[in-house]
């Protein structure tokens, strides 16, 4: 297939060089979305400003909206500005805008689509694209199948041995199983599975990729990393926003589909895997698939599940409207924006262990954190008040903010009886690095762009996630509507039933 681009000047023993991305040009479908500029534009713009970007590297724009070049130049120009993580630099953004174009039309126009086959064309020729394109769609899925049609029609998804094809697919892949397996084969009749870049940004982000440094570069965790030492694990991605302006996306979708079929469960895989043989793309899915393949819900749902939805109230000294006052979503709208389940990873590494995933909106605050709890040691030779402030011990991976790992465990508290109390040990990226972590998307695109797969979840993955959810959401689809819980809080009642009874608690993040 593809002959990947290699620099013939670099060595790649170095560790100092950067790997830049080779010649080419990148369309994004879609790109007036939230999600373009917020994300999608910022990160071109900083990849460009580290210097990573091939010089005739061109960016173009599709959509319905009457744009000229000029006019899609000026909003990417506002969303880098107002969003990039690294600073605004006149000569830096002038070199991006040279090859900035925008093609306007519909997804069923023809025309628009052979317009934009003679953009990419013209591109190559005035720039030096290499003949390589990226295509992002960052559009619904009811859409995947006449994009992915007209890019195969208008001759812009062909490519020869020399040049690349790939495209860039985001979430959501399906709302079940079923779903899921179809939209794959729609976009595998046009692009090859190896063409295609599923994005989880949470694969994207330094925290995530550390957990498997943390447990595969270390003596010191592996030996306890099983269900002899593990007592449960928590997995917990809070947000304190609502979800005002998002109903299109979100209003049937909820929780549980939004973030733990693909972010949660990701984290979960990487924490629950066997060592990969090595880091080589197909190495490291392998283990993930066996991984996920091994994943089972626990049941009863009604004890070991929740879901739940926010209810106006306060929150931060704000008046906050409930979900069903949101703009756009339905009165009577069923979604849940919190949801928590118990999992089990069915394998002799962590059997009996449970997984307990939750996430929810307008929680307590925003934090992304995995916690590993340990049991309690066998025996406390201690008098049974010396350990009364003693819990168990936990490592704590924060995947945001405060981004770092905690040790907690038991420590003497000075003086003369010995009482045991927590304390941590804590690791900070702000106090141990001095360089700023890169936002996830623009470690994926550079990567999109590079060829290199391994941060992108495969075909295979995204289904079984789907299989591990679905008997959940099925039950959670009979039993109605989901339980409500103020803003600012950390679910509903039924959430810490979950935990309650087995004797556990959620941690407090
Ligand atoms: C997205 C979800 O995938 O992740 C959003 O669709 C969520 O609902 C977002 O807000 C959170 O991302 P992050 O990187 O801020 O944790």
């Amino acid at each position: 297939m593809t002959r990947s681009w290699t620099n013939p000047l670099r060595d790649p023993r170095d560790k100092r060089l950067p790997r830049i991305a080779g010649p080419s040009s990148l369309v994004i479908f879609g790109v007036t979305g939230d999600l373009s500029r917020k994300k999608l534009m910022p990160a071109i713009y900083d990849l460009a400003h580290r210097g990573l970007l091939p010089p005739g590297f061109s960016l173009i724009g599709f959509a319905r909206r009457e744009w000229e070049n000029q006019d899609f130049g000026e909003v990417v120009h506002d969303a880098v500005a107002e969003h990039a993580r690294t600073p605004f630099r006149e000569s830096v953004w002038n070199r991006l805008a040279e090859g900035i174009r925008f093609v306007q039309g519909t997804f069923d126009d023809d025309d628009a689509f052979d317009r934009l086959a003679q953009t990419v064309h013209d591109l190559d020729a005035e720039r030096g694209t290499g003949g390589n394109t990226a295509f992002y769609l960052s559009i619904p899925p009811w859409a995947f199948p006449i994009v992915t049609k007209q890019l195969s029609r208008s001759g812009l998804a062909d490519c020869d041995e020399d040049t690349w094809r790939r495209v860039v697919i985001e979430k959501p892949f399906g709302h079940d199983l079923a779903s899921a397996q179809e939209l794959n084969s729609v976009v595998n009749h046009v692009f090859p599975e190896e063409s295609v870049f599923r994005i989880d940004h949470y694969l994207g982000k330094e925290t995530v990729q550390n957990i498997m440094a943390l447990r595969f570069a270390n003596q010191l965790f592996e030996p306890l990393w099983n269900a002899h030492y593990v007592d449960h694990v928590q997995i917990t991605m809070a947000e304190d926003i609502g979800l005002g302006g998002r109903a299109a996306y979100y209003d049937g979708i909820g929780a549980a589909r939004d973030v733990i079929q693909n972010h949660l469960l990701q984290l979960l895989a990487l924490t629950a895997m066997e060592e990969p043989v090595s880091f080589e793309p197909g190495a490291l899915r392998a283990e993930k698939v066996k991984v996920l393949g091994a994943t089972k819900p626990v049941g009863p749902f009604d004890e070991t599940t929740a879901a739940g939805q926010y209810s106006g109230g306060w929150q931060g000294g704000k008046k906050v409207p409930g979900l069903a006052q949101e703009a756009g979503f339905r009165k009577e709208s069923t979604t849940e924006t919190y949801a928590a389940v118990t999992l089990e990873v069915q394998n002799r590494r962590w059997a009996g262990v449970p997984f307990y995933l939750r996430t929810g909106k307008r929680l307590g605050r925003r934090v992304t954190e995995i916690a590993v709890v340990f049991k309690r040691a066998p025996h406390l030779p201690f008098d049974s008040t010396s350990t009364e402030e003693l819990g168990e011990n936990a490592l704590v991976i924060r995947v945001q903010p405060d981004e770092g790992v905690t040790m907690r465990f038991g420590s003497k508290v000075p003086g003369t009886t010995m009482e045991v109390r927590d304390v941590t040990m804590d690791f900070g990226y702000g106090h141990s690095f001095t360089e700023s972590s890169p936002e996830a998307y623009e470690r994926l695109i550079l990567d999109v762009l590079l060829g290199e797969p391994s941060l992108f979840p495969v075909n295979e993955e995204v289904e079984l996630s789907w299989k591990i959810l679905d008997p959940i959401l099925e039950h959670w689809a009979e039993r109605g509507s989901p339980e409500l819980y103020a803003p600012g809080s950390w679910g509903p009642p039924s959430a810490d039933h979950v935990l309650e009874r087995t004797g556990r608690n959620w941690r407090r993040p």
